[in-house]
């Protein structure tokens, strides 16, 4: 098994202290080791052989090979370099083509490099679980139970029932909140956790009869290649002129091979700072605080500081996030909006 770590995105969801240069999977948000480390562990413990493979950007090459030396010298599989982001479908046709050389019915665990999964094993449990049905050709998503409207997730109809994994009946990529509640109401939904198990000569062939120019260009881009140390580098132009799509909207939603593994093992894409207080441990006033704070009647609230000590009074679901350069001062039921804030920032240079 290979297992895929996509680190290409620039999540600001946390800002500030995720930032573009320095987006949240480099980030020890949960514990002492960042996400892209945790990620890690999670797909070198899946097996004894798995070994691991990153596809991210120029940018930030150095930080993903620090990690990769760091924890799975002998086991990597690589880094694949992509000149621009296309999204996630291009950014996994690319790792896909590089596992087909050598075997084309390698199975690939697709996995984002900055969610939290709380419980790794109950998450090997699930992978063990669809890959009977990845080996027999499915494209396996896991399923998280939702328990909210959420428009940024894709949602998962459940279908026909197998032994540990259902046929997915419909895979619907963010849909409208009034679509969402409907789901919700509904019941047999699952959220798509982002994470895929597939052959990778079955999603090359998805590819092959959904999105025939995106896998063209991919292909060429992998043909001109260029090999730098662990790097490799796929053609730029080719890259450049390759349709930019996701996974979920190229194929998920289109293919007819896809089942559901559902997954019960504390995940969270930390899409929020209110997400990040919901997965953490609260201490007796419903707060979960990190790094040097002290708070007097504060409840139901996250604060955070990197430095300088938070003194916090009489405040109820708040967010507070202290960093060299920013000081975050949010309701906890607005985090979503903080993109409004970044907006204005970058404005103003
Ligand atoms: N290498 C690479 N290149 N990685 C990328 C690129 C790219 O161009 N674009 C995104 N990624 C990485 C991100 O860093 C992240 O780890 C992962 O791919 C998913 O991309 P997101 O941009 O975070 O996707 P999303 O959150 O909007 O939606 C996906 O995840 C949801 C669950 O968190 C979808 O799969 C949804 O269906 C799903 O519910
Ligand atoms: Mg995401």
């Amino acid at each position: 098994m290979l297992a895929v770590i996509l680190s290409g995105g620039s999540g600001t969801r946390l800002w500030p202290l995720s930032r573009e240069a320095y987006p949240k999977q480099f980030l020890p948000v949960v514990s002492d080791d960042t996400l892209l480390a945790e990620t890690i562990d999670r797909g070198l413990a899946l097996d004894g052989k798995a070994r691991v493979m990153a596809i991210t950007n120029e940018e930030h090459r150095f930080v993903v090979a620090a990690h990769l030396q760091a924890q799975a010298p002998e086991r990597t599989a690589g880094i694949i370099l992509e000149p621009v982001g296309r999204n996630t479908a291009p950014a996994i046709a690319l790792a896909a083509l590089a596992a087909a050389e050598e075997n084309p019915e390698e199975l690939l665990l697709v996995m984002p490099s900055d969610h939290v999964l709380k419980n790794p094993d109950a998450f090997g449990q699930a992978v063990r679980q669809g890959a009977e049905a990845a080996r027999a050709g499915k494209l396996v998503t896991f399923g998280i139970v939702p328990n909210a409207p959420h428009t940024g997730y894709g949602y998962i109809r459940a279908g026909e029932s197998h032994e540990g994994y259902n046929d997915v009946a419909a895979f619907v990529e963010k849909p409208d909140e009034k679509t969402a509640r409907r789901y919700l109401e509904e019941g047999d939904y699952f959220w798509n956790s982002g994470m895929f198990l597939f052959r990778a000569d079955r999603y090359l062939a998805e590819l092959e009869s959904q999105q025939p120019e995106m896998i063209r260009a991919c292909r060429t881009a992998w043909e001109e290649r260029n090999a730098d140390m662990d790097f490799t580098r796929v053609g730029s132009d080719a890259f450049k002129a390759c349709p930019d799509d996701s996974i979920d909207y190229a194929v998920m939603e289109k293919t007819r091979d896809a089942v559901v593994v559902p997954l019960d093992a504390g995940w969270s894409d930390v899409g929020s700072w209110s997400a990040l207080w919901d997965i953490q441990p609260h201490d007796e006033n419903d707060n979960v605080c990190r790094g040097d704070v002290i708070t007097e009647d504060v409840s139901g609230s996250y604060i955070h500081s990197e430095g300088r000590l938070i003194a916090a009074l009489g405040i109820t679901d708040h967010v507070i996030v202290e960093t060299d350069d920013v000081v975050l001062v949010a309701d906890r039921n607005r985090v979503q909006d903080v993109k409004k804030l970044v907006a204005q920032v970058k404005a103003q240079g």
